[in-house]
């Protein structure tokens, strides 16, 4: 192991040079234009894995490509080794707003201890972390106790829609004893943790329809209903002032926090005002009765996403719109279904919609809730591998995103998932100038290294 160290230690240049490389490729893979980026970061991903010593293969789905990579056979025999598969995702949000970026979002930029671009904490830095672990064995020539597979996808970021096919039909070659995915958080550098639930989603399209085209609105306007009003009054019926998300039967089946949970989650650093300085509100407001940390991680919500109706270009233009559409998605927690919230959420628009208008509710991508045991053998094996790496004693947390993929590990290979976040509060995901933190991405890559001793001994 010591080798393993020293070559991580010796390496580290080399290592952000290559995940400079991997931010370099624009992997949108919400936007049809970049499918070429997307299967290009996949090829390039084969490569670097094949040369680091796995047996790497790009692999076709309907969607973009898998990579799967696995450790070569292990010379040792005698007892049957464990198999573990680290799931990644090589695509990416859109970098959109580009003019808040203040460098290329895939130009990636190295300043102080953070390395900026798109996709750099979300998710590519995290899964290279695991990578370059696996090449410290490999290039020492230091026996791996277990086997291990990668499984890095480029569909995450819209909704995994390929993978779980994919896992159904290589079942047999993907049978592991867990999955390991560092594709979460942790409070700071200080504060490693182990992530053992995270929130389901359920996404809808809210289109409401009115007149056949834009109608001049002096000459129309107070005669028929404007469907940006339509809209706005439903979307205001969907919470209450006090927070709560006011669909009939949605919080039915919330199953409610434990007082260990709760005295958890009290452990964890937090400073209101801060938190609310970072987020740029005069005031936070979530729902009445759990604290903001309570309220982000283990209580669903109802967001809306995006909205849009009549014009939106410079200066103004009078007319009675003839739609308007709100982008929804609600975050579940145990145990509620996200078939059964989408349909009452879509009954109760359909109750409350006026007839003046005609309304469309169509149903999007969604990903049920997860829960673990955080004293299982493998959560164990995980905190000891941060403790190792971050020196520090790891916090046991929920996290408010989702990874629906997570529930198909479950029901197709049988296993659970254990996540060792590596992102910090202030990566910027999903938002203008994502960075990553180059102490967490080789504390990752320690982590990693540790974590298959572990992990092999459970
Ligand atoms: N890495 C995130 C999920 C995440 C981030 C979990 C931080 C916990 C803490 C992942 O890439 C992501 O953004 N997932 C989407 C899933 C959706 C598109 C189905 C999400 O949560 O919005
Ligand atoms: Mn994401």
């Amino acid at each position: 192991m010591q080798q393993v160290h020293e070559y991580i230690q010796r390496n580290e240049a080399a290592f952000i040079a290559e995940l400079c490389d991997y931010v370099r490729f624009p992997s949108v893979s919400a936007q049809s234009v970049h499918a070429g980026d997307l299967r290009r970061c996949a090829e390039w991903l084969v490569g670097g894995c094949a040369r680091m010593g796995l047996e790497a293969t790009l692999r076709e789905t309907p969607g973009n490509p898998v990579v799967v990579a696995r450790t070569p056979k292990s010379k040792s025999r005698g007892a049957k080794r464990k198999r573990f598969l680290v799931y990644g995702h090589y695509d990416v949000q859109p970098p959109e707003p580009l003019d808040l970026w203040k460098s290329p979002p895939f130009e990636p930029r190295i300043q102080g201890r953070n390395l900026y671009g798109r996709g750099a904490s979300d998710n590519k830095g995290q899964n290279l972390a695991h990578l370059k672990a696996v090449e410290a064995y490999l290039k020492t020539g230091t026996e791996l106790p277990c086997d291990i597979t990668f499984v890095l996808e480029g569909e995450e970021e819209v909704g995994s829609s390929s993978l779980a096919g994919f896992l159904k039909a290589h079942r047999k070659e993907l049978a592991c004893d867990a999955v390991v995915i560092s594709d979460t958080g942790i409070p700071s550098l200080k504060h490693p943790a182990l992530t053992y639930g995270l929130r389901g989603i359920a996404a809808m399209e809210v289109r409401v329809h009115g007149p056949s085209r834009d109608l001049h609105s002096g000459i129309y306007g107070g005669s028929l209903d404007n469907p940006a009003w339509v809209l706005s009054r439903m979307l205001g019926r969907l919470r209450t002032d006090a927070g709560r998300v006011a669909i009939p039967g949605f919080y039915d089946r919330v199953r409610p926090l434990t007082r260990f949970e709760r005295t958890q989650l009290a452990r964890l650093p937090f400073s209101e005002t801060a938190y609310r300085k970072f987020l740029g509100v005069p005031a936070l407001n979530g729902e009445k009765g759990f604290t903001p940390i309570e309220q982000r991680c283990a209580r669903p919500t109802l967001e809306i996403n995006g909205l849009t109706s009549g014009y939106q270009g410079q200066g103004s233009k009078t007319i009675v719109p003839a739609w308007a559409v709100a982008k929804i998605t609600m975050r579940l927690v145990p145990d509620q279904s996200p078939k059964e919230i989408l349909s009452l959420a879509a009954g109760y628009l359909r109750k409350i919609c006026p007839p003046t208008v005609r309304l469309e509710v169509e149903l999007g991508h969604s990903g049920e809730p997860y829960v673990v045991s955080p004293s299982s053998p493998v959560a164990l094996a995980g905190l000891s591998a941060l403790r190792q790496a971050f020196g520090r004693e790891p916090y046991l947390i929920r996290e408010g995103g989702s990874i629906p993929i997570v529930n198909d590990f479950r029901k197709i290979l049988g296993v659970d998932t254990l996540l060792l976040g590596l992102a910090l509060p202030d990566d910027n995901l999903h938002s203008p100038n994502e960075k990553f933190n180059l102490d967490c991405f080789m504390n990752g890559v320690r982590m990693s290294a540790a974590l298959w001793q572990e992990l092999a001994r459970i």
